[in-house]
């Protein structure tokens, strides 16, 4: 660009110092504009610049907030992964899959303190909503009924079973504040979960059908859900640092048990979404009874919202083609032909 100036001549001196400025201006907004044009389009073009934006954001909301409050979502889904990065294999990754297949207009939020922000990207290429957070404790619970837990956060943290109750914190001060879905990572979605509000699922139930234990893996509740309110009074005041399920799936059971049915909590049973106990799982990772897989299978075809496969006892136990397992994790995903020995 610069050859382009024009030659200055003794007899036209006053004319060309004129056209020089002239041209020097344009020249110097050609610039400007390439270089802004540069600068600006990848940020706003890219999930990633969007993803690794600071935390607190010029309007005084989280980053969370602002992404909420910006993409219009139908429901709101809530995970954590607090394990190191490289174990999120393929079946987790389902887990998304299968929740953005069936809610392609839902957001979801990975609070992790090890995933890459931009962990994600593939999907929100694809123009679906998530992001990664780093799970901010303080700033969840501000304003909770747990606040006062975190101040005992330095004894907390030398329990052997801190991040299980760190996620157990996160579920109840996000749907708290933000209202939603909570879901461990060990789930594949089957269905519409749109229509379930203030909702909690039977792990176990009696001879007749009564829930005797529930759990906390899948809670879905509305925003300052009176029940979640409860559920964090406990948590507050009967933390034990000594146990893993005292302050998550039994807090759920000893809550909802002195807690009114209805509106504000309704209980599901058992297919909805633990359609196979954790002491029956591991058979459905094999290829074994075929008939007996097909039957469970139909039903919950049918009748299960989502499946909890208890990774805590099957975390490495590889589905064998032909197994009720394999077939869920392959038949409500985005990128189906990705499967590999873990899927
Ligand atoms: C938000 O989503 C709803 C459906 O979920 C749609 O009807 C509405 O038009 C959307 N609003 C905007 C501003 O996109
Ligand atoms: C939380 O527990 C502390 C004692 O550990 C108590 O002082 C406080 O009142 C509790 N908060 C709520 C909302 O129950
Ligand atoms: C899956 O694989 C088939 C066959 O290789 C191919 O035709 C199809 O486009 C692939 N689909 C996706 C989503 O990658």
């Amino acid at each position: 660009m610069p050859g382009v100036l024009p030659v200055a001549s003794v007899e036209k001196e006053k004319k060309t110092q004129k056209h020089v400025l002239i041209a020097a201006g344009v020249i110097a907004v050609c610039v400007l504009l390439f270089i802004s044009i540069r600068l600006v389009i990848p940020a706003e073009a890219t999930g990633k610049d969007v993803a690794t934006k600071a935390r607190s954001t010029a309007s005084g909301l989280s980053r969370v907030e602002e992404f909420l409050a910006a993409s219009n979502c139908s429901l709101n889904f809530f995970l954590a992964w607090t394990t190191a990065a490289n174990k999120f294999v393929l079946r987790y990754r389902r887990t998304i899959e299968s929740t953005l297949k069936f809610h392609p207009n839902g957001c979801l939020v990975v609070y992790s303190p090890t995933l890459e922000l931009n962990h994600f990207q593939v999907f929100w290429d694809m123009g679906y909503n998530i992001i990664v957070e780093r799970p901010d404790v303080p700033y969840l619970i501000a304003g909770t009924p747990a606040e006062k837990w975190y101040e005992g956060i330095e004894e907390w943290r030398k329990g052997q079973y801190f991040f299980s109750h760190i996620t157990e914190i996160i579920r109840l001060a996000t749907l708290f504040k933000y209202g939603g879905v909570y879901l461990d990572t060990d789930v594949i979605v089957m269905q519409d979960l749109h229509d379930l509000h203030n909702v909690v699922g039977t792990e176990l139930a009696g001879a007749r059908g009564e829930s005797k234990v529930l759990n906390g893996a899948v809670l879905l509740f509305d925003r300052g859900s009176r029940f979640i309110y409860e559920a964090m009074v406990e948590f507050n005041t009967t933390y034990r640092i000594d146990s893993w399920g005292w302050n998550g799936p039994e807090l759920v059971t000893r809550v909802a048990g002195r807690f009114p049915r209805g509106a504000e909590l309704r209980i599901l049973p058992t297919m909805a979404f633990y359609p196979i106990h954790w002491a029956k799982v591991a058979k459905y990772f094999r290829d074994e009874d075929p008939e007996d897989q097909h039957i469970v299978w139909s039903q919950m075809a049918k009748e299960t919202y989502l499946f909890h496969y208890w990774n805590k006892i099957t975390k490495k136990l590889v589905p064998q083609p032909g197994s009720l397992m394999y077939k869920v994790l392959n038949n409500y995903c985005l990128m189906c032909n990705d499967t590999s020995t873990d899927g």
